[in-house]
């Protein structure tokens, strides 16, 4: 049996079409309570101008500040969040806050959190990244307990952990 050029073409096509899936434009990660925090939340991260928005909705806070980080590992298994490692640092530079130039990669800085516990996040973070080495894919977010102070190295002082998750990837719109 002989094929066409144009449908072998159009296979060669096809099968190519499979082997690249689309490029990730947007994630997200469920946080999941620590202990008994009863800390919980969303975080979607999207593909955009300049980098990647970082939205969060967070409830079941203490009211004020809680240091808020991608951390390097996807893992929440252990109960106090520690399986998750330190903060996501593939440049090996220095902990401070999401809109300093030397930062973590996953330096987001803190969420407020209003009377009733809940806190929202809205902001374009440049360092995020669905590729390289600067990507978030399959990394974990991390609440903590208290506020970080974007400078006490490594960490911010931020206290213990409350609430993580794995940033996994969102079906395409
Ligand atoms: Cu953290
Ligand atoms: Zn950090």
């Amino acid at each position: 049996m002989k094929i066409a050029p144009l449908a072998v073409t159009a296979l060669a096509a096809a099968s190519l079409a499979l082997a690249a899936p689309a490029p990730v434009t947007k994630a997200v990660a469920v946080l999941n309570p620590l202990g008994s925090s009863g800390v919980s939340g969303t975080v979607t991260f999207t593909k955009a101008e300049g980098g990647v928005r970082v939205q969060a909705q967070i409830k079941g806070l203490k009211p004020g500040d809680h240091g808020f980080h991608v951390h390097e590992f996807g893992d929440c298994s252990a109960p106090d969040g520690a399986s998750a490692g330190g903060h996501f640092n593939p440049a090996g530079t220095p902990h401070a806050g999401p809109h300093d130039a030397q930062r973590h990669a996953g330096d987001m800085g803190n969420v407020a959190a209003g009377a009733d516990g809940s806190a929202t996040v809205d902001y374009v973070d440049k360092q995020a990244s669905f590729e390289g080495p600067n990507s978030v894919l399959g990394r974990g977010v991390i609440v903590h307990d208290k506020a970080d102070d974007l400078k006490t190295q490594p960490t911010g002082n931020a206290g213990g952990r409350v609430a993580c998750g794995v940033v996994g990837v969102v079906k395409a719109q």
